[in-house]
């Protein structure tokens, strides 16, 4: 039941996809939208883009059962109620929105985020969780994103479907986004899955920096000495897609090459605000590095990690580990 359940929900979806891009080819103000963002409708292509034009239910058209049919479920329409909680009317979700489809990794679509053309609240608006939709687990343009991947070595993850369309313009296909959510450790070990290097590169604002730091922590438990784990910070003007079109590709190769290793990343959240001068300080970065390192497990790069904090905090390596029960065996 849950599998016929699910496969209504994707074939809905499927459904919608192919309508949202067919309005797309008939919508000059989305077009003249998409190309002033500087894509070329290859991309839009190549990652489903597409409209969902203006009017109340125009989905009318592609669920002809549209009153009847379980779409509520999958969040395309949006039953209204009145207080006595009777239904009133049905109306569709997405309008007047450029529609981004997000697809798991088999390449089902689970889900829409819809951007507004120009200004306006929200800005984005996304498909409610569903039994096939978990905003958590899931990462934008991951399937589209799957062979560059292969081919760079490595992946990219940003903050936003803009980012990763235009990255792809600009020569980056092997960038995926988190949905507008904190990196989870699911989605690490996802990408971890297909890549031995992750590097996030997230807004250069203070939101991109928390989410810098919230990846850091999702990191820390599954890194291994296989994996190379890096931070890019732009400047805090610019999101990658900002940084890519106004600076060129090279500028964000460059970036990309100089991208901050975890150790280093870690190194600089935990002494950053402290003054090192003092014993104080020196043991405020002990007790902030302590549950960083605490999450990690056993491996070569703690150890340097830990090598690291003890030249700053005028400690030894032994020393920490002693203070931090690092070498105590995890109990089972
Ligand atoms: N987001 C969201 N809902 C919002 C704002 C943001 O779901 N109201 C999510 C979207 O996935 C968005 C990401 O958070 O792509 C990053 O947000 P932001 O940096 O504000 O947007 P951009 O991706 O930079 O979008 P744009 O360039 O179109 O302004
Ligand atoms: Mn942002
Ligand atoms: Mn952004
Ligand atoms: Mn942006
Ligand atoms: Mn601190």
């Amino acid at each position: 039941q849950n599998q016929a359940q699910a496969l209504a929900l994707s074939d809905a979806m499927t459904r919608a996809c192919d309508y949202y891009k067919a309005q797309l080819r008939t919508a000059p103000n989305a077009i003249e939208y998409l190309k002033r963002r500087g894509l070329t409708g290859e991309i839009a292509a190549r990652y489903g883009m597409g409209y969902s034009p203006s009017g109340w239910d125009n989905l009318r058209s592609v669920f002809p059962d549209y009153d009847a049919l379980a779409l509520v479920e999958s969040g395309l329409v949006i039953d209204k109620v009145d207080e006595e909680g009777n239904k009133v009317k049905r109306y569709d979700r997405f309008r007047e929105r450029i529609m981004f489809p997000i697809r798991n990794v088999k390449g089902q679509v689970i889900g829409f985020g819809g951007r507004i053309l120009d200004q306006g609240e929200p800005k984005y608006l996304n498909s409610p969780e569903t039994p096939l939709f978990q905003k958590g687990l899931e990462l934008y343009g991951l399937f589209e994103a799957r062979q560059a991947i292969r081919d760079a070595g490595y992946v990219l993850v940003t903050e936003g479907y803009m980012d990763v369309v235009a990255l792809a313009q600009l020569g980056f296909p092997q960038a995926v986004a988190t949905l507008g959510t904190a990196c989870t450790t699911t989605h690490v070990q996802k990408l971890l899955r297909q890549t031995d290097t992750v590097i996030f590169s997230f807004d250069g604002d203070k939101a991109g920096r928390r989410a810098a730091r919230r990846a850091l922590e999702a990191c820390l438990p599954q890194v291994t000495d296989d994996k190379i784990i890096k931070f890019l910070f732009l400047p805090q003007e610019h999101d990658p897609d900002s940084f890519v079109r106004e600076r060129g590709a090279d500028a964000f190769a460059q970036e990309i090459h100089e991208a901050m290793p975890l150790s280093q990343f870690l190194l600089r959240e935990v002494s950053a605000e402290h003054d090192l001068s003092e014993p104080e300080g020196r043991a405020r970065v002990q007790f902030d590095a302590k549950p960083l390192l605490q999450s990690m497990a056993p491996s070569a790069l703690r150890l340097q990690i830990v090598r690291g904090l003890a030249s700053l905090t005028e400690s030894s390596p032994a020393e920490i580990e002693g203070l931090f029960e690092l070498a105590k065996p995890v109990a089972v």
